[in-house]
């Protein structure tokens, strides 16, 4: 990384591999087997991840992109921040509308992407600064769900705006979401804000494609999870034989996403001196996409003292973009 003094990387992941294996002996011998997704992004998942923003299925990509095009000015008009934090950032390629936006408006200094995934970081601190070299840019890598206290303040008299886009707070369960969005505001000041980008729940025929698309990227995706585990643990899971199971579930109003045991196998993962078999048809739970309707995100967000202030969803109710003020 080219370091001149408008750019900073701090690395948070000092106990990365002490989470890893806690998250993998708790997780594989569950009933059912589950395992968390950040594991999902390493180097490879984090590029995989980019090609499903292409994939014509993945209509959450184009959709928020398209409500941030029509709702950019308006935020940065009404924030008045001078520092955009984004959490889960990826390869902040959305990000480059609200900072054109907040540019213009005149009050932008500082970006701020946090991710989990130091390689997308690296990739995205790297490409902002060719087209923002005035820019101070400063990375995180770090877990959302822990790190947020390791985030800068705000600049003596300025305001922070937190985005956190992609639908992925609907990646976490409805406990540790509620606990997510309380850290948020407790490290928010009154009067800063929360730009928020949630999946609604649409027609199944819409939803459960954008998690199982045709050419098979997103079961590539998700098997990439077992290839982290290959590596960095010394499992011996055989790729190849779990199928990509992505379904909608109505009740809890989210698509979950499986891999599922073609074959009665065995696994033995040296690392953690653990050993796991598998029946054949049994799954593995790696992720859930919940989608929300405006009134259950309001009621979310109010729980965590937020108020809701803005909203924008696109003429499909698909997805809705939510800027929300800490009280
Ligand atoms: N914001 C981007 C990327 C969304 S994909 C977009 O809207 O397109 C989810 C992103 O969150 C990935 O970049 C992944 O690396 C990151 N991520 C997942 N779990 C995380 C965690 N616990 N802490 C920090 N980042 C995480
Ligand atoms: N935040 C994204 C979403 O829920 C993450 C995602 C997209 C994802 N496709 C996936 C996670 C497939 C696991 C598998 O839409």
């Amino acid at each position: 990384m080219r370091s001149t003094g408008l750019i900073q990387l701090d690395v948070h992941l000092t106990d990365a591999d002490a989470a890893l294996r806690a998250d993998v002996a708790r997780g594989l011998v569950a009933r059912p087997k589950e395992l968390p997704p950040k594991w999902f992004y390493d180097a490879r998942g984090s590029e995989l991840f980019e090609e499903i923003t292409a994939l014509p299925e993945y209509y959450p990509f184009r959709t928020e992109r398209a409500l941030l095009t029509d709702s950019v000015a308006d935020i940065a008009r009404s924030s008045g921040a001078d520092t955009v934090v984004e959490l889960g950032s990826g390869s902040s390629t959305k990000t480059r509308l609200l900072l054109d936006a907040f540019a213009a408006a005149g009050t932008l200094r500082r970006y701020v992407p946090q991710d989990v995934s130091e390689s997308a970081l690296r990739g995205a601190v790297d490409e902002l600064h060719r087209h923002y070299p005035t820019l101070q840019l400063h990375g995180v890598v770090g877990d959302f769900t822990r790190d947020l206290d390791r985030l800068p303040g705000a600049e003596p008299g300025g305001k922070r705006m937190i985005a956190f886009l992609g639908g992925t707070i609907g990646n976490l369960l409805p406990g540790p979401r509620h606990a997510f969005l309380t850290h948020v505001r407790s490290v928010l000041e009154p009067g800063e804000q929360l730009l928020l980008g949630t999946g609604l729940a649409t027609d199944p025929a819409i939803m459960v494609p954008a998690y199982d698309d045709a050419a098979g990227v997103t079961a590539d995706f998700n098997r990439n999870v077992l290839r982290v585990l290959n590596r960095e643990l010394g499992a011996d899971f055989d790729v190849d034989a779990f199928d990509h199971v992505a379904l909608w579930d109505a009740e809890n109003s989210w698509i979950e996403m499986r891999l599922r045991a073609t074959r009665a196998m065995r696994v033995r993962v040296p690392e953690l001196d653990l050993e796991v078999t598998f029946d054949e048809g049994e799954e593995l739970i790696t992720e859930i996409s919940a989608k929300f309707r405006p009134e259950t995100v309001d009621a979310m967000v109010a729980e965590a003292g937020f108020d809701a202030t803005r909203r924008w969803t696109d003429p499909q109710d698909r997805f809705a973009l939510s800027l929300l003020t800490a009280r």
